[in-house]
């Protein structure tokens, strides 16, 4: 298990400071390669880095941008991640990015897993750049702990890099990148504010399993940086 523990003293210099390693390591790819992934994440605390990331001069032309889960919604629902990004992260400069949806036209996101599947694993086998989220029940991305779905979704042998999960504590079936696809990424920084997600991620770590707390299951198998800001 690695976290790597980089405290600041305000979520503005966190974010400064995200956003720039960010860049990097995406030149970096670009210079290796070509092109570049970034996988974010949705939910409230990643706005300001979007803002600020749009308005960074880049060669986003080069770039994929995807997420790392999705409400099963319409792209245009206030809960759409996809919106979320769209709104704050592809406007200005990063508007030339180009961006991989994690939905479909269909009903249930279980029929679309295949299909998801096959386009994130199109972008890259794995992601330059991957940032989560953590909810206070120790789920990230959408593998919740509370879903049926949870043994699946942290399977390591899972072939299908995505997964449709229905949490029971929180709104909308999801679609979320597995645990596998997750820990494949070059570079996983995991983005928390406030005294409660800290205390919430140390106790996930110290007292539960990881079916209990799926943030523990990406801390056990892959290095995280954990960038956090009361
Ligand atoms: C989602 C997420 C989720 C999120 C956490 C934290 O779509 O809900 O990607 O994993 O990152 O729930 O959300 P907050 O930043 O809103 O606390």
């Amino acid at each position: 298990m690695s976290l790597i523990i980089h405290e600041f003293d305000s979520p503005d210099l966190l974010t400064q400071n995200l956003a720039k390693q960010i860049m990097t390591i995406l030149q970096q790819a670009i210079k290796a390669k070509g092109k570049a992934s970034l996988v974010v994440s949705g939910g409230s605390t990643p706005k300001p880095l979007f803002t600020l990331l749009s308005q960074t001069d880049f060669a986003w032309e080069k770039v994929t941008v995807t997420l790392a889960d999705e409400r099963w919604v319409n792209a245009t629902h206030k809960d759409s991640n996809e919106k979320l990004v769209r709104d704050n992260l592809l406007q200005g400069k990063a508007s030339a990015a180009t961006f991989v949806s994690l939905t479909t036209e269909d009903q249930d996101a279980t029929t679309a897993e295949p299909e998801i599947s096959a386009r994130i694993d199109a972008i890259d086998s794995q992601f330059d750049v991957l940032i989560l989220g953590m909810g206070e029940d120790g789920h990230t991305a959408s593998l919740f702990p509370c879903s049926e779905q949870i043994s699946a979704g942290l399977d390591m042998s899972r072939k299908l890099s995505a997964i449709a999960t229905q949490p029971t504590t929180a709104p909308h079936q999801r679609m979320s990148m597995s645990l596998a696809k997750i820990v494949a990424a070059k570079k996983v920084f995991l983005h928390l504010t406030g005294a409660k997600k800290k205390a919430v991620l140390q106790d996930a770590l110290a007292n539960y399993t990881d079916l209990e707390k799926p943030i523990k299951a990406v801390c056990e198998h892959t290095t995280v940086d954990l960038m956090w800001a009361p």
